[in-house]
C-alpha cells in the first residue's frame, strides 16, 4: 500500500496543483520500487505497449521506439528506456499511481516509468501537462524552471527539448521522493546512478481534441442532425451579408447539442478512456452466467479489478430509469439505483471479497453488475 507522507493536500491543491512545483522529501517512507529493470525490459519487448529508449552518446542523441528484439543494441552512452502505461501491467504499478487519487481519475492519463543509466536523461524539455515524479532506487538530479520564452531545439525528429534554462529548483531525489512540476515549468532530470523514476500523467484536452472526438461520437451514433431553419429569414441589401441574428441561430444549435445530455455521456466515456492495452488474452474471456457468478460468491470467490481499470462517474447523473451509470474505457455501465453506494465503493476497490459486506437486499442487482463487469473483462474471479 503506497501512501503519500510528509504532504498536506489540501495546501498542495491551493498553493501548487498548476502553479509551482514542490519537491515531497521522503512523500513515501521505506519506498519499494512496484517492478524492477528486468521486469520494464520484459514490458518493453511486448507487441502492445508503448515503449521508447532514448539516449546519448559522442553528443548524438538517439530515439528507439519498442517493441524491442534486441533491447541491448539501443542501450549505449547514457540511456534510458520508456515504457507508458505500466499501470495497466503491473497491479503493484497501478498501486503506486493511485496514491495520487487526490486527483481524480478521470484527470489522470498513465504511469510511465523509465530506467536510466549515469549522466542519463531526456535532455532539458518543457511538457504540456501536470506530472508527478517518484524516485524509485537510485538517485537523480532534477532542476525545474519558471515558465518562459525558451528557444527550442529538436536534437532528433522525435525529441524536443529547450535550451538552457535558470533552475529555481535544483534538488538530488532520493528513493521516496517525489516532485510535482506544473505544465510548460522547464525541467531537467539527470541519473546519478542507475535509477527508476514513475510519473504519473495527467490529460488536459483542448477544445481542438474534444471536438473532433465528440463530431466522431455524433457521426456514430447519428446525433444532432436537425438542420438549419429560418422561416422568418430577414431580407438585406447585401445577399452576401449573415445578420448577427443569423450567426446566433447558428451558435445556438451547435450551443444545444453541447448542452445536451448525451454530451454530458459522451464527456464522461471520452474522459474514462484510458487506451486500454489490448493484447490477445482479451479476445479469450469467457463469458459467465448470472448463475455462475452467484454461485462463486457463495463460495466466498473473491474478485479482483484488471491493474488500471479506473472507472468514473457524472454526480447525481442517472438513467431514465434511475439507473447509476459510470464508465469505463468509454463505455456506459448501468447498474440499478440501489445499489449506487455499494457500487461506488465497490469500483473503488482492488479486491472485493463477498465476505466483506454484500446486504441482501441489493445482492441479485449487484451480481448482474459484477457478471457485466467480469464478462467485459474488467473484473476476474481470483
Ligand atoms: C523520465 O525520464 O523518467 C521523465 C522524463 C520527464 O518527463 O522529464
Ligand atoms: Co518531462
Amino acid at each position: 500500500m503506497y501512501q503519500i507522507k510528509n504532504f498536506d493536500v489540501d495546501v498542495f491543491l491551493s498553493d501548487y496543483w498548476q502553479k509551482k512545483p514542490m519537491v515531497i522529501k521522503q512523500g513515501f517512507t521505506d519506498f519499494q520500487d512496484p517492478l524492477d529493470e528486468h521486469e520494464l525490459a520484459g514490458l518493453a519487448l511486448e507487441e502492445h505497449i508503448d515503449s521508447r529508449v532514448i539516449s546519448l552518446k559522442t553528443k548524438k542523441w538517439q530515439v528507439a521506439h519498442g517493441p524491442f528484439e534486441d533491447i541491448n543494441q539501443h542501450c549505449k552512452g547514457a540511456w534510458s528506456l520508456l515504457v507508458q502505461a505500466v499501470d495497466q501491467s503491473v497491479p503493484e504499478a497501478d498501486e503506486l499511481m493511485r496514491a495520487f487519487s487526490f486527483i481524480p481519475h478521470w484527470r489522470m492519463t498513465d504511469l510511465m516509468v523509465s530506467f536510466s543509466n549515469k549522466d542519463a536523461g531526456v535532455g532539458p524539455h518543457i511538457d504540456q501537462y501536470d506530472v508527478f515524479i517518484v524516485q524509485g532506487k537510485g538517485s537523480r538530479r532534477w532542476q525545474i524552471g519558471l515558465p518562459g520564452d525558451y528557444e527550442s531545439k529538436v536534437p532528433h525528429p522525435d525529441l524536443k527539448q529547450i535550451s538552457e534554462f535558470t533552475p529555481i529548483i535544483d534538488e538530488i531525489l532520493q528513493p521516496g521522493d517525489i516532485i510535482y512540476i506544473p505544465p510548460h515549468h522547464p525541467h531537467n532530470g539527470v541519473a546519478l546512478d542507475y535509477c527508476l523514476n514513475y510519473s504519473i500523467g495527467f490529460r488536459a484536452p483542448s477544445p481542438q481534441e474534444m471536438l473532433s472526438a465528440f463530431s466522431d461520437f455524433s457521426i456514430d451514433n447519428n446525433l444532432f442532425t436537425q438542420r438549419y431553419l429560418d422561416q422568418k429569414i430577414a431580407g438585406r441589401k447585401y445577399p452576401g451579408e449573415i445578420k448577427q441574428q443569423e450567426l446566433k441561430q447558428f451558435k445556438d444549435l451547435l450551443h444545444h447539442a453541447i448542452e445536451s445530455a448525451q454530451c454530458s455521456q459522451w464527456l464522461a466515456e471520452y474522459l474514462s478512456t484510458n487506451n486500454r492495452l489490448k493484447n490477445n488474452e482479451d479476445e479469450s474471456i469467457e463469458a459467465y452466467s448470472v448463475e455462475e457468478i452467484t454461485e462463486l460468491l457463495a463460495n466466498g470467490q473473491t474478485f479482483v479489478r484488471e491493474p488500471g481499470i479506473k472507472p468514473i462517474f457524472i454526480e447525481s447523473q442517472e438513467s431514465e430509469n434511475n439507473d447509476f451509470i459510470f464508465y469505463i474505457e468509454g463505455q456506459a455501465f448501468n447498474s440499478p439505483a440501489n445499489t449506487r453506494e455499494f457500487v461506488q465503493n465497490f469500483l473503488h476497490s482492488a479486491v472485493f471479497s463477498p465476505k466483506d459486506a454484500l446486504p441482501n437486499d441489493i445482492s441479485l442487482f449487484f451480481t448482474q453488475t459484477l457478471t457485466t463487469l467480469v464478462n467485459s473483462g474488467y473484473w476476474f474471479p481470483e
